[in-house]
């Protein structure tokens, strides 16, 4: 078993909620999103919960400097486990409801999440979004996805309303059926 698998299959027996997945993002959704988030040379890049990285080893690259590049999971493993991965890229600790405390005061033209949204509470769902929205550029976007399973949940449905009387535009864009489960992928343009 490779090192992002066993990271990853750690955090979900410790920390099922928090991770809420069967399995890492495959390389096909995780190019659905990047390509989603339309990024430029200059972009600045947040990514919340990158977990054991499936999608940051595919973003990163694409990257030219470390220091536009900061990664945010409220997992203390699994950033040590990315830090040693990628060093030289930024990585902070913490939840998404507290952004600023975490990374300072700063502005990202793209915004990868992961984080399970059906699964986090309603108040907290809000804080995410507030902490968020102070982070984002502008001219910014935010691309996150819903297991295919989850679109009609409960929380799922009140993070989609909340982000719908947040931002300019809400897209429910593909369905990667090549994702374990497959999954919607939706964008949020500020
Ligand atoms: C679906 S998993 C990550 C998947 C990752 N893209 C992958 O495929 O390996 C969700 C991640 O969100 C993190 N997470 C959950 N709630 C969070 C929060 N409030 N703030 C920051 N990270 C959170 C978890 O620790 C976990 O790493």
């Amino acid at each position: 078993m490779s090192s992002e698998l066993r990271a990853f299959f750690k955090a979900l027996i410790t920390n099922p909620k928090e991770v809420s997945a069967i399995f890492p993002a495959s390389k096909f959704l995780a190019r659905a999103v990047i390509e989603e988030a339309d990024i430029g040379s200059e972009s600045k890049i947040l990514e919340l919960g990158p977990g054991s990285g499936a999608i940051t080893k595919i973003l990163l690259p694409e990257i030219t400097q470390k220091k536009n590049y900061w990664g945010v999971d409220i997992n203390s493993k699994m950033i040590n486990f990315l830090q040693n991965k990628f060093p030289g890229f930024q990585f902070g600790v913490g939840s998404a409801a507290h952004l600023k405390n975490i990374i300072g005061d700063q502005k990202f033209d793209s915004v990868i999440s992961s984080l399970p949204w059906s699964v986090i509470d309603e108040t907290t769902q809000r804080q995410i979004l507030d902490s968020l929205f102070d982070m984002m550029a502008t001219k910014s976007s935010l691309v996150t996805y819903v297991y295919f399973q989850a679109v009609n949940f409960k929380k799922t449905k009140h993070f989609l309303e909340l982000a719908r009387s947040r931002f300019a535009k809400v897209e429910k864009k593909k369905l990667v059926v090549l994702n374990l489960p497959p999954a919607f992928v939706f964008k949020f343009d500020r």
